[in-house]
C-alpha cells in the first residue's frame, strides 16, 4: 500500500494543525495505529497470530469508529458528513480461513477504503472543524473523544 504525495502532505498538515492531546492529535494517532495493525495482520506467522493481530485491528477500528461517531461526526453533521463503521467488513474477514487467498484480497480491500476514508477526514473534514472551533469546544470534543475511545476499547477487550 502506497501514499500518494498528496495524501502525506495532507496528514502533515493535519498534524502540524494538532496540538499533542487535542481530538486531532489523538485521531491522526489511531489513524497510525490502525495502519500499522495491518502490517501485523500481514507479517503473522500463522493462522493463530494472524486471528490475533486481527482482533486487535478490530478492536482499534471499532473503538475509533465509535468515539468518531459518538462524538465527531455529529459536529460535522451540520456540514452533512456522515459515518461509516467497518463492522461488515470485519465480520467477512473473521469467516474466512486467514491463510488463504480470498482473505488476502479481502484485506487488502478492506485496507484500501479505509485509508480512503482516512484522506478524506485528514485532508479536509477534521482541519476544517478543528479550525473552526473555539478552545472550550476543542477541549470538550477531546475530552469526549478520548473517553469515549478508551471505554469502547476497555469494553471489547474485556470481552
Ligand atoms: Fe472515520
Ligand atoms: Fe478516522
Amino acid at each position: 500500500m502506497t501514499f500518494s504525495d498528496k495524501a502525506v502532505a495532507a496528514r502533515a498538515a493535519a498534524l502540524a494543525a494538532a496540538t499533542p492531546g487535542d481530538w486531532l492529535s489523538l485521531v491522526l494517532d489511531h489513524h497510525l495505529q490502525i495502519e500499522s495493525a495491518f502490517v501485523w495482520v500481514r507479517a503473522a506467522a500463522n493462522a493463530g497470530q494472524r486471528r490475533l493481530a486481527q482482533k486487535w485491528l478490530g478492536s482499534l477500528v471499532i473503538a475509533h469508529g465509535h468515539a468518531e461517531e459518538s462524538v465527531l461526526y455529529p459536529a460535522l453533521a451540520r456540514r452533512g458528513r456522515s459515518h461509516k463503521t467497518w463492522h461488515m467488513e470485519l465480520a467477512a474477514l473473521e469467516m474466512l480461513d486467514p491463510l488463504t487467498r480470498t482473505h488476502s484480497d479481502r484485506l487488502e480491500q478492506f485496507q484500501a477504503s479505509l485509508l480512503h476514508h482516512f484522506r478524506e477526514e485528514e485532508g479536509i473534514w477534521f482541519p476544517e472543524l478543528h479550525r473552526k472551533q473555539t478552545a472550550l469546544e476543542q477541549a470538550d470534543l477531546s475530552r469526549r473523544y478520548r473517553e469515549e475511545f478508551e471505554r469502547r476499547l476497555g469494553h471489547d477487550r474485556a470481552a
